[in-house]
């Protein structure tokens, strides 16, 4: 296999479309640079990636991503300093938690080298397009799925992967406020709630909407077992704090290794917080809530950072969560974002 440096045939767009865009109201996820990186997995082996002027694409109706959902993706950011320099954070954990999406879905796994470097030399294409807005950035979505075609249902024999920018502001406007989930669930034991699959995330839209009818934004996700343990919350990760301890439930099966989750549970220490990776019981949230001791939720995810919530429903009934001066959200929210952007000093290695 071919080992890239920075081997990557570069086709540029003949226009750009950044004059456009108005950079200080950026959406989330729905505006994209002008180039993409395509990677196809032919006969066996990955070829050179490209990249190209971003395009739609061109796919077969018999191709298997469409009818059994082969399909993994990621999700990154980069972010710019006061000084005009690009970071990344923790790259090197996407490729590696890409790899593992790609065997659970039986997908070829891609090298690290075309992963990185596909990756620095768009960005170095794109860099322009880095928003310096506050809380702003631009989205990475990596994503691979079946190209190959056929009914049979069987692995494919070809696959795209690709990378596409989105120049992006937050995910949520606010708090919001959670549905804690008693019927449906995201994940199984024995499943693929622990990778990336596109299938996850579709499978969260039909019992979202129905919360969301309700007048909630989100789900919180419980086991599919009982229902009586905490999972995830939306497409996050779940952190409860009870008085000054912070919880979270330990990755198996169903739950995905956020990294997002996993850099919150050492900044905590760091900080001096205590935590505890163990399984939360619903009961154990519903009895804080009443006494008091429950302070505050929230959802961690490369998109949304760490997302607030403001109070959740559970068996017909409201519970509110305070507002607090010395907020775990706040406190580590700022901490992980000083790294992403270059404010702080990073000893943990995590900027790129
Ligand atoms: C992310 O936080 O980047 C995710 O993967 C969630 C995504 C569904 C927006």
């Amino acid at each position: 296999m071919e080992t890239l440096v920075n081997n990557i045939s570069i086709e540029k767009s003949s226009s750009s479309k950044i004059g456009s865009v108005d950079f200080d109201n950026l959406p989330f996820g729905s505006i994209y640079t002008d180039h993409m990186l395509v990677c196809e997995y032919v006969d066996g082996d990955w070829e050179r990636p490209k990249i190209k002027p971003y395009a739609n694409l061109s796919l077969d109706p018999a191709s298997k991503i469409f009818h059994y959902g082969q399909s993994i993706f990621e999700g990154m950011k980069a972010y710019k300093d006061e000084d005009g320099q690009a970071w990344l954070f923790r790259p090197e954990d996407n490729h590696a938690r890409l790899n593992i999406s790609a065997s659970r879905m039986a997908m070829p796994e891609l090298p690290k080298e075309y992963f990185m470097e596909g990756l620095t030399a768009l960005l170095q294409l794109e860099k322009d397009w880095i928003p310096t807005t506050e809380g702003s950035s631009l989205y990475i979505r990596p994503f691979m799925f079946a190209s190959g075609v056929g009914f049979h249902a069987s692995p494919a024999d070809r696959y795209t992967f690709l990378i596409c920018l989105a120049p992006s502001g937050p995910y949520f406007g606010g708090k919001v406020k959670v549905l804690i989930e008693e019927k449906f669930a995201r994940a199984a034991n024995g499943g693929v709630g622990y990778a990336k699959a596109g299938g996850n995330y579709a499978a969260q839209f039909y019992p979202t909407k129905l919360a969301v009818e309700k007048g909630y934004q989100q789900v919180i996700w419980t086991d599919d077992n009982t229902h009586e343990f905490i999972e995830e919350a939306g497409a996050m990760n779940i952190f409860v704090r009870i008085n000054d301890t912070l919880l979270t439930a330990p990755t198996n099966d169903r739950i995905l290794d956020g990294i997002t989750r996993k850099s919150i549970l050492e900044l905590a220490k760091a900080e001096g917080i205590q935590t505890e990776v163990r399984k939360v019981k619903v009961s154990e949230v519903v009895d804080a809530a009443q006494n008091g001791s429950l302070k505050e939720l929230f959802g961690a995810g490369t998109a949304a950072v760490v997302s607030p919530i403001a109070g959740f429903g559970y068996q017909g009934k409201d519970y509110e969560l305070p507002e607090l001066e010395n907020s775990f959200a706040k406190r580590l929210k700022k901490r992980i974002t000083d790294i992403q952007y270059n404010k702080v000093e990073d000893p943990f290695g995590w900027r790129f």
